[in-house]
């Protein structure tokens, strides 16, 4: 590939730290995995983070802390990754899908009232929704927080995409981080994620009882605290609980303790990066941009066009594959959940059930973003689908 779909920005600082941790020999959680805690909380502005090792692992983590079992439901968008439902479904409990708005993919705040009344209509105990803030741009928050609290449902965001994201509900309002108003949000740390530790996420949290229920249970569910008050002893666990085995390795804290140091440059490429794309893509008419909605700091993770059926020559797969006969790697993000085999099987959904995610799906392609990525390169990549589409 002349131009890969992505690649890690990793340097001499990440390899030292992972080599000062292989001769330290503490590889698995340790040291280096607490002190990446400490940082990231700190540079997202929670209280407590759990380390864990993906971000689903941090999901789940966070919807078993606050209680969601079998016979309950999570509102869920249908346009996200795998992840995000499956979690709902480890629990036993039924995810309850949502349509994405056009404008930037990210979920419909305007459908949330009639998907909770038909939820609600079939007898299910909903009780929690988890916004995906799609690419890197933040849902609106205002109105998620609005909707949970007249409902009573819990907010567990799925910040994979968000190292960092911000909102703000007016241009006079303060910046919020991404977690400011849910109970847990939950980052990856995947190789092909803003930050990475290769495999790796993160939950965090302002709770103190969330965090230590999710670090429990992030490890067996062993308790030291547990063991401690019915012993007196600090050399054993009790196990309170079945736990996961969800532990982030010192090796991967190793490299996220570098990446977090990187964070900011990082992301300003990002930025830097996506603004020459947004420019060079105005000029082809049969692809947009996505909308970048006001009061957001997006966190530039993706750059997903839409290639207009009407206009272009080509179809998206066939703009994709152009752009791959060419050595331009590309993603789709995604086909949405009830069209996937598991969802259509078990719920019984139509393409259509969801208009505006089937029609996303038609249309959205994800061109290669990430620092190290050349202005060259972006004006390469547009040419190229400048050629596709014409
Ligand atoms: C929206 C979303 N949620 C969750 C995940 C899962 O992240 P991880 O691979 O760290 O579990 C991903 C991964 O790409 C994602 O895109």
């Amino acid at each position: 590939m002349k131009i890969p779909f992505h690649r890690a920005d990793i340097g001499e600082e990440e390899i030292a730290e992972v080599i000062d941790s292989l001769k330290s020999g503490w590889l698995t959680t340790g040291p280096k995995v607490r002190k990446f805690e400490n940082s990231f909380a700190e540079y997202i502005g929670g209280r407590f983070a759990v380390a864990v090792n993906s971000c689903t692992a941090g999901m789940h983590l966070a919807l078993e802390a606050i209680g969601v079992s079998r016979g309950d439901a999570v509102i869920v968008p249908t346009l996200t990754f795998a992840a995000t439902a499956e979690v709902v479904r480890y629990l036993g409990a039924e995810p309850v899908f949502v349509d994405c708005q056009q404008s930037d993919f990210n979920l419909d705040t305007e459908a949330l009232d009639s998907v909770l009344s038909a939820a609600q209509g079939k007898g299910l105990n909903v009780k929690a929704i988890m916004p995906v803030h799609y690419g890197g741009q933040m849902v609106d928050m205002a109105a998620v927080s609005h909707f949970a609290t007249q409902h009573g449902l819990q907010i567990v965001e799925d910040a994979a995409h968000c190292c960092p994201a911000g909102f703000r509900e007016s241009s006079n309002a303060e910046w919020e981080s991404v977690g400011a108003r849910s109970v847990v949000a939950a980052f990856s740390f995947y190789a092909n994620k803003t930050i990475t530790t290769g495999e790796g996420g993160m939950a965090v949290t302002d709770d103190e009882d969330l965090a230590e229920r999710m670090r429990i249970m992030s490890l067996h569910g062993m308790s030291r605290d547990a063991w401690k008050r019915y012993s007196g002893g600090t050399a054993h666990y009790d196990i309170v609980a079945p736990g996961f085995k969800y532990n982030m390795t010192d090796l991967a804290g190793a490299i996220g303790i570098r990446q977090l140091e990187k964070a900011d440059r990082l992301h300003a490429e990002r930025e830097r990066l996506a603004g020459i794309y947004r420019e060079l893509i105005s000029d082809v008419e049969e692809v947009t941009s996505l909308v970048d909605q006001a009061n957001r700091i997006h966190s530039r993770h993706l750059f997903v066009v839409k290639v207009n059926p009407q206009s272009s020559s080509r179809d998206r797969d066939e703009v994709a594959a152009f752009l791959k006969n060419k050595g331009i790697g590309t993603s789709i993000h995604w086909r949405p959940l009830h069209m996937q085999t598991y969802y259509r099987e078990r719920y019984g959904f139509q393409d259509d059930d969801f208009p505006s995610a089937a029609r996303a799906f038609d249309e959205m392609l994800t061109l290669p973003l990430y620092p190290g990525l050349r202005d060259e390169d972006i004006a390469l990549v547009v040419d190229t689908v400048k050629q596709a589409v014409r």
